[in-house]
């Protein structure tokens, strides 16, 4: 890995990084697209990162399928695919964690109260690893773009972060690698996440400013749906992620939901 990338900054490549944890859908793809237009030497990070993962969750489960990935990368034109072990990620001895304060205690923070740390910490090591120039990020996870941005500021990391549009399904639903585990059944329910996010953006447009209004609507949609129970619901500032008396600068709403046993996320700026 790192031979490669300093042959390519000698020959005076653009390198583009995309961090993923394997199991790429299309979502994965349009972050791969616009690293290939934007960068003369793309990597893409198959990783699934231990210790973002709390103990109950879902690390020994989570889909891996790198052949699968690989293939898929090759088709269009990524120059590496960088899928380490978890073992040389975080050898014997490992002590140095990289810790944003603030904007990683709320929300998803409250509910996984040490996955930022692992998102940042195996961030940091793959800007390192990569020297990327740019590295993008999916506006799906809103939370761990704005983490990230915060961490490249505060630390005046020399990389460039470039957000990415969600990419759904048809029908609304967003791409994500454990929709995977939804039955068909579920499958169903997740739509309620889409379509409480679209009665936001209906009421918004139509002038409402009240947080507290746009989060009942939401809640209401939601909790019609038996199968499907919400871990939060938030309209807050699109940059500082606190809560706000009034939608006058750009907001955006977050949301949690378990659908089943499958934890779901999703998000839509108002602005
Ligand atoms: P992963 O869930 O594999 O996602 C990798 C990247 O793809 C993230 O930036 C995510 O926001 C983006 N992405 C996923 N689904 C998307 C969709 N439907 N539309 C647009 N972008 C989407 O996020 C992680 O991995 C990890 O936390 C990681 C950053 C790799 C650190 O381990």
């Amino acid at each position: 890995m790192t031979e490669a990338v300093r042959e390519a900054k000698r020959e005076g490549r653009v390198v583009g990084l995309v961090p993923t944890m394997g199991a790429l859908h299309e979502g994965h793809m349009k972050l791969i697209e616009m690293a290939r237009d934007e960068c003369g030497f793309v990597v893409v990070s198959v990783f699934v990162n231990p210790t973002q993962f709390g103990p109950n969750e879902d690390y020994g489960k989570y889909p891996r399928t790198l052949d699968r990935d690989a293939k898929m990368c090759e088709k269009v034109g990524v120059d590496i695919v960088f899928a380490p072990s978890a073992e040389d990620m975080y050898p014997d001895g490992f002590n140095a964690w990289v810790e944003i304060d603030g904007l990683t205690r709320v929300l998803e923070g409250e509910f996984r109260p040490t996955h930022f740390r692992g998102v940042t910490t195996v961030c940091a090591k793959l800007f390192n690893i990569s020297r990327a120039d740019c590295a993008y990020f999916g506006r799906k996870d809103y939370q761990q773009l704005k983490v990230i941005e915060k961490m490249v500021h505060d630390l005046n990391m020399p990389v460039c972060i470039v957000p990415v549009d969600i990419v759904r399904e048809n029908d609304g639903l967003a791409l994500s690698s454990r929709n995977r585990y939804l039955s068909p059944d579920e499958r169903k329910a997740a739509l309620v996440l889409s379509k409480s996010l679209a009665d936001a953006r209906k009421s918004y447009s139509a002038g409402q400013r009240d947080p507290s209004k746009i989060r009942a609507l939401i809640e209401k949609r939601i909790n019609s749906e038996p199968l499907a129970a919400i871990d939060y619901v938030a309209v807050v500032d699109a940059e500082t992620l606190l809560p706000v008396d009034s939608l006058d600068n750009p907001g955006v709403v977050l949301l949690a939901v378990k659908i089943g046993t499958t934890r779901l996320i999703d998000n839509i700026l108002l602005k």
